[in-house]
């Protein structure tokens, strides 16, 4: 996933605000970075690899600057460099683009363009775009019409934003990832629009946006914008909308990092996933109890939610429901009828795999339910129901408080299934309560110290029961891609059948627990465990012999998973922290995988 910032309109700060919206985005993709400037009649461009960093505003306050694109990449097509790095332009230097997703026939486009005479820089899919414009330009005359034209042949998912110094115009498409437009609106009327990846961008200059839907283009000189069919060329109305979240929310605060702030808001945003509207909630239990067969499908962190939710149907209503992590449900595509239900789950409401098995489910007849945080995401837009988590933005690429808010959501969805939602509700709210009181400073302290034990070591095995076996894989999910070090997660019966083999003297294990019929068999497992020379860290409501350390959570019951896995969420930070990484910006990864 990349980040994409455009703005064109009165201001003459264009760089510097382009320079200001990256760093707001970097959290979508930070292999490199590359801005171009409006300069008088020529376009001044700047890129480097790496995150963006330090790079200075005067590098482009200089100049007065009224027309601008911006880019941070996560590599798909060409390796890290600085000739990968977006925008790319075309022969002349007129037409420069920045570009999310892939072009998935870049090949074909880039031989045909070179028999054209073009030439190319770079390695990249993305370098075919500006030189195609060019190309359509010749025939229409007009930019907004030859960027519409230029995507008809493109085969692929892609956000991507041009800028024209002729025309002195902006043009964005979008088919599948994010695009939203900032009105810079004044008292005397609009003063310019900014076009961005997320809101974050744009959000301390305006907080009214215009969403782009899949299959739409929208065009701007900064004056007057039009929003377009790609297919048909169509203008479209679009309304504007105010967003009612401010930027302290998407701000570190006092905190180093995104990750420690956002686990720390926990103590109110699973509050707030629990304050669903009651018959919303009752409507949905309603269509999961009629559905002929109900798929929960989600990626990563938001996949383990759905598969501690299997349980909680399961436990709390006796209902089967059906998991798989969107990357693999295509062989079941076949089980979706006019009458099953999918719920899909995400942080963000971008992930590309999420969005195709949207689309196989909305061309079977099947209804969707979406569980997102991100209001007016493509999930959130395209799914026949929606419940919002709530959590507020979360910017660190390890997710954290919108886990903890799917969970919550889905099992308050669980009881409302067993005609039991005001005691999910009140279950939910005392786990809310005991949350709050968990999550002090001295728990805080507590991890950092169980951290600062074991932060050299570069195995380490998590086990875990019933709800507690995908909050184990989840917990081996975030200590993996904060802090690098090898973790497994296992269901703790079958560490017999071959990972118990593993265990050395000292390997670390941590052990999820809960007050539940699955305690005496976990503890079995720990023994088994102990046995193997392995150090038990403990994490539940109840001390027991075998643990060499315990971090005590409060007793939760059904919700126990809640609990349990903040603990982990904090370990892993530290773990990060103190083996000298990012926890915010981990290699490899990018907050929301748009592309297959
Ligand atoms: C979570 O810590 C990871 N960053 C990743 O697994 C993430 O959960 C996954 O990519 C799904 O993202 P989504 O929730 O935005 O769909």
């Amino acid at each position: 996933m990349c980040g994409i910032f455009g703005y064109v309109g009165k201001r003459t700060d264009a760089g510097v605000i382009a320079i200001d919206g990256l760093k707001n985005l970097e959290y979508r993709g930070y292999d490199s970075w590359g801005i171009a400037c409006k300069d008088g009649k020529t376009l001044d461009v700047k890129k480097d690899i790496g995150p963006i960093g330090d790079i200075q505003s005067d590098q482009f306050g200089g100049k007065a600057c009224s027309l601008s694109i911006a880019h941070t990449r996560w590599a798909t097509h060409g390796g890290v460099t600085q000739r990968n790095a977006h925008p790319h332009l075309c022969e002349d230097g007129t037409i420069a683009v920045v570009h999310n997703g892939i072009v998935e026939n870049y090949l074909e486009l880039r031989r045909d363009l070179k028999a054209k005479g073009h030439t190319f820089q770079s390695e990249t899919d993305t370098e075919v775009i500006p030189h195609l414009i060019e190309e359509e330009l010749k025939k229409t005359g007009d930019f907004a019409e030859a960027v519409r034209t230029a995507c008809l042949h493109f085969d692929g998912r892609y956000a991507i934003l041009a800028l024209h110094t002729e025309s002195n115009m902006l043009v964005a498409a979008r088919t599948g990832s994010p695009l939203i437009i900032g009105v810079d609106r004044q008292q005397n009327g609009i003063d310019g629009y900014f076009i961005a990846s997320d809101i974050p961008a744009f959000m301390k200059h305006t907080r009214v946006v215009q969403y782009l839907d899949d299959g739409e283009m929208v065009s701007t000189d900064g004056k007057t914008i039009t929003f377009q069919d790609i297919k048909t060329g169509d203008k479209r109305p679009k309304r504007e909308i105010a967003i009612t979240w401010n930027v302290e929310q998407a701000q570190k605060g006092d905190y180093e990092h995104f990750m420690l702030k956002e686990i720390m808001d926990q103590k109110e945003s699973v509050a707030r996933a629990v304050n669903q509207d009651e018959g919303e909630i009752r409507t949905i239990a309603e269509a999961i109890r009629r559905a002929k067969g109900t798929f929960l499908v989600a990626c990563g962190t938001a996949a383990k939610a759905c598969m501690a939710a299997e349980y909680f149907f399961s436990v709390v209503a006796e209902h089967h429901v059906n998991v798989a992590p969107a990357s693999e449900f295509k062989l079941f595509h076949h089980f979706l009828k006019p009458d099953s239900l999918l719920i899909v789950v995400s942080q963000s409401g971008e992930t590309a795999d999420v969005l195709e098995a949207m689309r196989v489910a909305r061309d079977k007849g099947s209804k969707v339910l979406a569980i997102v945080n991100v209001e007016g995401s493509t999930i959130d837009r395209e799914a026949d129901y929606t419940l919002l988590i709530n959590a507020g933005p979360e910017r660190a690429v390890p997710s954290t408080k919108a886990l903890t808010g799917q969970l919550a959501i889905l099992l308050l969805i669980a009881y409302a299934l067993a005609e039991r939602l005001k005691e999910g509700r009140t279950l939910l709210l005392e786990t809310t309560s005991s949350l709050n009181d968990m999550l002090n400073p001295r728990f805080v302290e507590r991890l950092e110290t169980l951290a600062e034990k074991i932060q050299s070591e570069e195995d380490l095995y998590i086990i875990g029961k019933s709800w507690n076996y995908p909050m184990a894989l989840e917990s081996a999910i975030k200590i993996q891609e904060v802090s690098y070090v090898h973790a497994e997660g296992f269901a703790a019966g079958e560490l017999k059948h071959g990972p118990i083999a593993l265990i050395e003297e000292g390997t670390p294990c941590i052990v999820l627990t809960g007050n539940d019929e699955a305690l005496q068999d976990i503890l079995s497992n720990a023994q088994e465990l102990k046995a193997r020379g392995a150090m038990i860290i403990g994490i539940g409501p109840k001390k027991f012999d075998v643990f060499d350390e315990w971090i005590k959570v409060p007793e939760a019951g059904t919700a126990q998973a809640i609990l349990n896995i903040i603990p982990i969420q904090v370990l892993a930070y530290f773990l990060a922290v103190k083996r000298g990484k990012n926890p915010d910006m981990p290699r490899n990864l990018a907050k929301s995988v748009t592309v297959k």
